[in-house]
């Protein structure tokens, strides 16, 4: 069946300015930072720090509020909304930066790109490789900042050879550092060999200026700094680590940037990638493999939940990604898993002082619903023709904890919001069929235990007690191999309402030896398909 839509120009206009992306770091990589200098090379903000109170810097979400209230610009702690050079900058955040869960997963499903952040004195670390990951199952178009070159750090070759084996992306500098780390004068344009200069600004607050140098004059002028450099770029155009589009979108390759985004150097460079590198929102594969045309009539998917945003009111907003079409603040929709009218009348209206409202979105952007407690996470919304979007990915959960209601007077309460948390995704819910009854949690953060356990005790009465479960690793599997597992001491094999088989192991050097010594075995880290390639 063809889709008979009204052609909607506009639409597709409006999709081609949107860049919407994710960065995802290790912690104190300088994701806060380099997503203010965005702000501030955007235009957002006049100056960078001016609105951050010195305590509580962590805060994003109250970094961001403050600059919402004081600057006027849409921000929510989900999405952060900004123009630059006539594009549409949708800075998806990756929450949980600190405290890991799986909305932090959840989140790189609605992306079509990533900005992947690396401490130049550290180089990959345990979250930027998991994020990568999810990334990589996606095939999402990553790109890479070398951050903190300001400061005393590694060789960055010696970072690139740690890219290429430890994420398998092929680096492809864009710039190249002309100093060594802490004594960093600019880079090298690699597009034309010429020499960028930067200069430092008082506390980076403004935007660093550039000087653009010809080889001769930065030869003269910064001697052995430009000899090494140029070395080093000689060494990467030998090897073929150059700019390949083709292989950045496909997610094999990864335009790299070096810089700091504490002084502002490089960040331009890099927001400008953005915009010339990454991809705009393009059509979204449905559950058969179909494109949905951008001009299509509205459909999105909701990636992530967030409830009690506001206390006295007790809210569930969902976010919703834009697939196709244009959406109108009071449109309603199809809510696709129960053919169910869904009224978007006070969509985005409710945000107060923490939101901004949304009247009109397309492609790429994102629109927060509120009140939206029948939706759950990966609940396709659509406007006119049919279509829903496939599951969103989720990965093997690594924390594990076994739950008793406190009082067994209110089994009711607990089971009823048992079944409700785990519809929403708040934690995976795992039951030996047939066996112990008491159902175990997983989850990939602990703070998606503390999630669970406040919630149901606030919102349903029902105080429990969490117990830590024995075990350190799962993988998805199937019958044949849990029928193998039986045998196999330390493991233990438990389902999810929806019928996916876990596999749990106490150890990960035992789940390390039994992928080695049984390839032939399902033991799959990515637990429920999304819309992996
Ligand atoms: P995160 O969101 O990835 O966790 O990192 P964040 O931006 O909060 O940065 C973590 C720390 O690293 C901060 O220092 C920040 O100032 C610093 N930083 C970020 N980018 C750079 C850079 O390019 N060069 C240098 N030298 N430092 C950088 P802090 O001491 O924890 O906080 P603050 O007291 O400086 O605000």
């Amino acid at each position: 069946m063809s889709l008979v839509v009204a052609s909607d120009a506009g639409v597709k206009a409006e999709a081609a300015r949107r860049r919407t992306f994710a960065i995802i770091s290790h912690p104190d990589a300088g994701k806060t930072t380099l997503t203010e200098k965005f702000l501030l090379y955007a235009g957002a903000v006049a100056e960078a720090g001016a609105v951050k109170a010195r305590t509580g810097r962590r805060r994003v979400t109250s970094d961001w509020m403050a600059l919402e209230q004081q600057r006027g610009i849409s921000i929510t702690s989900t999405v952060l909304q900004f123009t630059y050079r006539d594009h549409v900058v949708n800075l998806l955040d990756t929450p949980g930066h600190r405290d890991f869960s799986e909305d932090t997963y959840r989140v790189l499903a609605a992306a079509d790109a990533a900005i992947m952040v690396l401490d130049v004195a550290k180089g990959v670390e345990a979250q930027t490789l998991k994020l990568f990951e999810v990334c990589r199952t996606r095939s999402l178009p990553v790109l890479t900042f070398l951050n903190k070159y300001d400061r005393p750090g590694r060789d960055p070759l010696e970072l690139l050879d740690e890219i290429e084996a430890q994420i398998g992306l092929h680096p492809a500098p864009i710039t190249w550092p002309v100093g060594i780390p802490g004594d960093f004068r600019g880079v090298i344009d690699r597009r034309d060999g010429s020499f960028v200069r930067y200069m430092r600004t008082a506390r980076g607050a403004t935007a660093a200026p550039e000087e653009r140098l010809d080889p001769q004059r930065a030869a003269a002028e910064e001697g052995d700094a430009w000899h090494q450099a140029r070395d080093a770029t000689a060494l990467l155009d030998e090897i073929g680590a150059t700019l390949d589009t083709a292989s950045f979108l496909a997610g094999s390759s990864t335009p790299l940037f070096v810089g700091s985004a504490l002084t502002n150097f490089g960040v331009r460079h890099l927001l400008d990638a953005v915009v010339n590198l990454a991809p705009p929102a393009t059509p979204r594969p449905d559950d058969q493999g179909f494109e949905r045309p951008l001009d299509a009539p509205f459909a999105g998917f909701v990636f992530k939940i967030q409830a009690n945003m506001d206390p006295a009111h007790r809210d569930h907003v969902a976010f919703v990604r834009v697939c196709s079409g244009r959406f109108t603040r009071g449109m309603t929709l199809v809510h696709g898993p129960s053919g169910r009218p869904f009224a978007t009348k006070y969509a985005a209206s409710v945000f107060g002082a923490e939101r901004d409202t949304i009247d009109v979105a397309y492609p790429g952007d994102v629109v927060g619903l509120v009140n939206a407690g029948g939706l759950q996470i990966g609940d396709t919304l659509y406007d006119a023709e049919p279509v829903a979007f496939p599951p969103i990915a989720t990965f093997a959960p690594e924390l594990f904890a076994s739950v008793r209601p406190r009082d067994t007077g209110r089994h009711k309460q607990f089971h009823r919001g048992l079944t409700q948390l785990e519809r929403e995704g708040v934690v995976q819910v795992l039951r030996d069929p047939g066996g112990d009854p008491v159902p175990v949690l997983a989850a990939v953060g602990a703070m998606q235990f503390e999630v669970f356990v406040h919630r149901l005790a606030h919102e349903f009465g029902a105080d429990v007690n969490l117990a830590p479960a024995p075990y350190k690793a799962a993988r998805r599997t199937d019958q044949r191999t849990t029928e193998h597992l039986r045998e196999v001491r330390g493991t233990r094999v438990l389902a999810r309402a929806d019928g996916t088989l876990l596999a749990l192991f106490e150890s990960p050097y035992q789940l390390q030896r039994l992928e080695q010594d049984h390839p032939e075995w399902c033991l799959d880290p990515v637990v429920s398909a999304g819309d992996m390639p």
